[in-house]
């Protein structure tokens, strides 16, 4: 039988990462020895005494429902650590756990926006914030973060975006792909217009803890309490803690948002999975050593990889700041090797070096690549040179 499918899948765009990451597992299948560079998730397990505390919370009977925006002790661990970590202070109607930071932000698209509101959407961007916004009947606007400004997009630029149709505009610092970070005097720039065009935004922080080089994360509503009022924050466990098969994100901030998000989430999801928000509370309220040893590891691995990566030919990379993704130009590599475009140069990575990798085409910039150092050094020492000689070997020099 064929299936009319609603209007609104039909236009979704899939997502980029699932064909490679389909056409490298059907590789491996086929006894091939491809090292999957596409990962967007850390790769340690989730810490042990949070794991001790999940199951505790089951051995205690608590597998029932909780509220619909998260249990009580849940919101107060995470009103503890923005104090904490931020100085930010939120009551607990101000806050709702959601399924994932994924989730807390399609739940906050589908109470903002009417048809045809505009999201601006600086690209680089993660792929699922354009689908978001289309899903809740939003027009996604795009301002491209030139690289020469390290993917970063300027106030002229913001301005020039806005028109009297735009209700929010994102800003995720660390990025994913690119892993850049906005300074404060940065982040006070775009925010003074957003103030004065009444324009929401909506700051995903998920990859907050994760950042290098000595460089400090300062989320946009720590700059005044009138940018704090203007301010969704988007942020969760998931890359944080290692606990992204958990679940476990939230939104905070303006209360009829997240009134409107609750009422939602109550018809939806009815709540977040109650042994996982008791792994979040282990999380925020216990040791935080392992979220430090995690982001040591990264970095090393940054520190290593950047240089060999940034010494292939026809590859040109802004250093990251933070998140666990680096996001070369390769448009040289790309023609130096006779392929017209980087998804081909793409796929014969894939197919003959062996490296999975995702096309930047995806996240809104066709010149780039994303890789993922979420895996082991030893595995991605070994990518980073089969790509090297992949084009070594192309160009004969
Ligand atoms: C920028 C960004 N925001 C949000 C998320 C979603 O996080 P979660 O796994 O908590 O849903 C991701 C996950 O990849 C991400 O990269």
């Amino acid at each position: 039988m064929e299936v009319e499918l609603a209007n609104r899948v039909l236009a979704l765009t899939p997502s980029s990462t699932l064909a490679i990451t389909a056409k490298a597992k059907e590789l491996k299948e086929q006894g091939e020895d491809v090292i999957g560079l596409g990962a967007g998730e850390p790769d340690f397990n989730t810490p042990k005494h949070i794991l001790d505390a999940a199951f505790l919370s089951m051995k205690e009977g608590h597998t029932k429902y909780t509220p619909s925006a998260g249990l009580p002790a849940l919101k107060k661990a995470i009103i503890n650590k923005f104090e904490l970590d931020q100085g930010l202070s939120y009551k607990p109607n101000e806050i709702i756990v959601g399924n994932g930071a994924k989730h807390a932000l399609y739940t906050l698209f589908q109470v903002l926006l009417n048809d045809g509101d505009e999201v601006i959407i600086p690209a680089p961007y993660w792929v699922s914030y354009p689908e978001q916004v289309k899903l809740a009947g939003g027009v996604p606007v795009y301002i491209d973060g030139l690289e020469q400004n390290h993917f970063k997009i300027t106030p002229e630029q913001l301005v020039k975006a806005i028109t009297n149709k735009t209700k929010a505009v994102i800003i995720n610092s660390p990025s994913n792909p690119t892993g850049v970070l906005y300074t404060a005097e940065e982040l006070m720039e775009l925010g003074k217009i957003c103030l004065e065009k009444n324009i929401l935004i909506v700051s995903d922080e998920i990859y907050e803890k994760l950042i290098y080089g000595g460089a400090i994360h300062i989320s946009i509503a720590q700059l005044s309490q009138e940018l704090k009022e203007q301010t969704i924050i988007i942020n969760g466990v998931s890359k944080s803690h290692s606990m992204t098969g958990w679940r476990i994100g939230y939104a905070a901030g303006n209360k009829q948002v997240i009134e409107a998000m609750t009422n939602l989430a109550s018809h939806s999801t009815s709540n977040p999975t109650t042994t996982a928000q008791y792994a979040a509370i282990a999380a925020y309220n216990g040791p935080q050593e392992p979220v430090e040893e995690m982001r040591q590891a990264f970095e090393k691995r940054l520190e290593i990889i950047y240089d060999k990566l940034v010494a292939i030919p026809g590859f040109t990379c802004v250093k990251p700041q933070g998140a666990f993704y680096l996001y070369p130009n390769v448009r040289n590599a790309a023609e130096m090797t006779g392929f017209n475009n980087v998804d081909d140069f793409v796929e014969a990575l894939l197919v003959e070096a062996k490296v999975a990798v995702i096309p930047g085409s995806g996240f809104g910039t066709p010149d780039n690549i994303r890789l993922s150092y979420a895996t082991s050094l030893d595995q991605l020492e070994t990518a980073v040179s089969r790509i090297h000689r992949f084009i070594m070997t192309k160009v004969k020099i």
